[in-house]
């Protein structure tokens, strides 16, 4: 920590003061406590409470992982068919915390008999879809399908909510290959609490490539290929959902204390020693990952297959790698090797979340944080008006493996995977992009969101390299394009905790390697990314490009651009 410059430290802390006596919140910040909650949530956890739900404890890892399957329930598989289907955004109980009944949101499905809540979509690349989306809920919501390649109309731009009752009706082919993709809302300032409170589901297309892998490694999806779905949440003591992020919360991102995969608590799965697939999304608002399998204090070799856009050409062998929020990975984890009964846990490890200002802001701006001696000495990161115990970058449990006997399994790992074709930049446009923040904003070249304007457009069916800079006193951003799968070419001015990620002299990481929609951009950091912008539809697109830090989306840091018709 203090890394912060004085100079950046003081405008931080001014922007803050400012805004505190707007909100003419003077009384009640003693203790950096938890103000501006909203009205009608009980109290946080008590810490007898938080201490059975905390994930640092390895010991409260005892819930047994809830795999997507087929048959229904939360996150069930089911295949997409090519007629109408309803996707009804509504509000639900659901059993998050072992037996207390947990108000949340889910997309609720009625198919084959039974109930599928965020289910799990499969399709096959080539398949034309209709799903309908009802809007249960009593605010504008409507659906975007993260990562597809979709024309702006069933792409979910914000202008494209719909208000309470209402419905809209998608209809489009699915081009994207093989991949995990994902579907959350998309309306204009809500999305972060509509997402956190439970809205959010995977959309796996299948290819011959994807085919070819399973049955080289005898993978099924559900049993052996599992999908983990990573979200970090803060409860009440009656177990119901806290989203009440003050404005410094808003300004750093809402990180929750508790962890769930798949709407499981600190969950275990007992696995076979044999090859497993895991195809994990970072569906958090604001956390990033630094994940690694260990087992011990020893980190077990993994191989990256697939990132956001699907397969890599090959697999790579990593340790660790960072998953920003709306990032996906697609591990081979091979567990032959170890032994029955043998522990590994899928663990965060500590990182250095680079927005250290805004807690040592915090410190000092409160009545009470004169002691606290600047930017050095602060605990939590997470922003003073966070009620969260477990701050960003500090290392935690996320899952637990126990090994049990095998099946005999005599499989080898493919070395090729699919083909990925370098998008030619020989005749490039060239545009760049710098992150930073204004006030309490967080800004794209200096735009705010605008609904009907765009920041630019493109020239008719053309390849751009976008630079993206952010600022050196800001914060991680996870930058995501719609419309379109990227190529990230470049990394620059990098921050150190990398330096043991890098894998070649463009500076990229092994995540970089794949197809992207989404990347995570340092503060201090350059990179270079390549689009084709070939409009295959008809008429003007408008898509968004925006952080992926829903609180920063929400918060307007976000620009449309259009793409002219052919
Ligand atoms: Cu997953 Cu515009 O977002
Ligand atoms: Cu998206
Ligand atoms: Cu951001």
């Amino acid at each position: 920590m203090g890394k912060m410059s004085r100079r950046a430290f003081g405008r931080y802390a001014g922007v803050l003061s400012v805004t505190l006596a707007a909100a003419g919140a003077g009384g009640t910040l003693a203790g950096c406590g938890i103000t501006n909650r909203g009205k009608g949530t009980s109290a946080v956890l008590d810490k007898r409470t938080y201490n059975t739900l905390d994930p640092r404890n390895a010991a409260n890892f005892t819930t047994a992982l809830r795999v997507p399957r087929a048959g229904g329930g939360l996150f069930g598989i089911l295949d997409l068919p090519a007629t109408p289907i309803d996707v009804t955004a509504r509000r639900r109980s659901m059993d998050m915390l072992n037996g207390k009944s947990t108000e949340a949101l889910a997309y609720e499905v009625q198919a084959n008999d039974t109930t599928y809540l965020n289910p799990v979509f499969c399709v096959q690349t080539g398949a034309t879809i209709a799903p309908r989306l009802i809007n249960g809920l009593d605010e504008p919501t409507i659906i975007h399908w993260h990562g597809l390649h979709v024309d702006w109309r069933n792409d979910g731009h914000p202008s494209y909510a719909v208000g309470g009752g209402a419905s809209y009706d998608y209809r489009f082919a699915v081009q994207n290959r093989a991949g995990t993709y994902w579907y959350h809302p998309h309306p204009h300032k809500v999305t972060a609490q509509q997402a956190y409170r439970g809205l959010a589901g995977l959309f796996i297309v299948d290819d011959d490539d994807d085919q070819r892998l399973r049955q080289s490694l005898d993978l099924d999806l559900g049993v052996t290929d599992i999908p983990l779905v990573l979200q970090d949440r803060l409860f009440d003591a009656r177990g119901n959902l806290v989203y009440a992020p003050g404005p410094m919360e808003q300004f750093s991102g809402v990180v929750g204390d508790v962890m769930l995969v798949n709407g499981t608590v600190n969950p275990v799965l007992e696995a076979e020693a044999r090859v497993y697939r895991f195809r994990i999304l970072n569906g958090s608002n604001a956390r990033l990952y630094r994940l690694s399998i260990v087992k011990g204090s020893d980190r077990l070799p993994v191989q990256l297959i697939g990132t956001d856009g699907g397969l890599l050409t090959q697999p790579r062998q990593i340790s660790e790698m960072f998953l920003a929020p709306a990032e996906r990975v697609d591990l081979l984890v091979d567990l032959r090797g170890l032994n029955t009964g043998d522990v590994l846990f899928l663990k965060s490890h500590t990182f250095d979340p680079m927005h250290s200002e805004m807690a040592g802001m915090s410190a000092t701006s409160s009545p009470q944080g004169g002691g606290h001696g600047g930017m050095g000495g602060m605990s939590g990161m997470s922003g003073m008006d966070s009620a969260s115990r477990l701050a960003d970058g500090e290392e935690f449990n996320i899952l637990k493996l126990t090994v049990k006997a095998a099946a005999p399994y005599d499989r080898s790992i493919p070395t090729t995977l699919s083909r990925l074709t370098p998008i030619d930049t020989s005749n490039a446009a060239a545009r760049s992009f710098t992150l930073s923040a204004s006030g309490m904003q967080w800004l794209i070249n200096g735009a705010q969101f605008e609904m009907e304007r765009e920041l630019f457009r493109t020239r008719s069916n053309t390849v751009e390299v976008w630079e993206i800079t952010n600022a050196r006193e800001s914060m991680p951003h996870p930058m995501h394009l719609h419309g379109f799968q990227f190529q990230v070419l470049e990394r620059r001015g990098s921050p150190a905790q990398l330096r043991d990620m890098v894998v070649d002299s463009q500076g990229r990481i092994a995540t970089d390697l794949g197809w992207k929609d989404t990347v995570l951009v340092w503060p201090g950091e350059a990179v270079k990314i390549a689009i084709d912008f070939t409009n295959t539809f008809s008429g003007e697109q408008l898509y968004t490009f925006h952080c992926h830090n829903l609180e920063h989306e929400d918060g307007g840091m976000m620009v449309n651009y259009r793409l002219p018709s052919t």
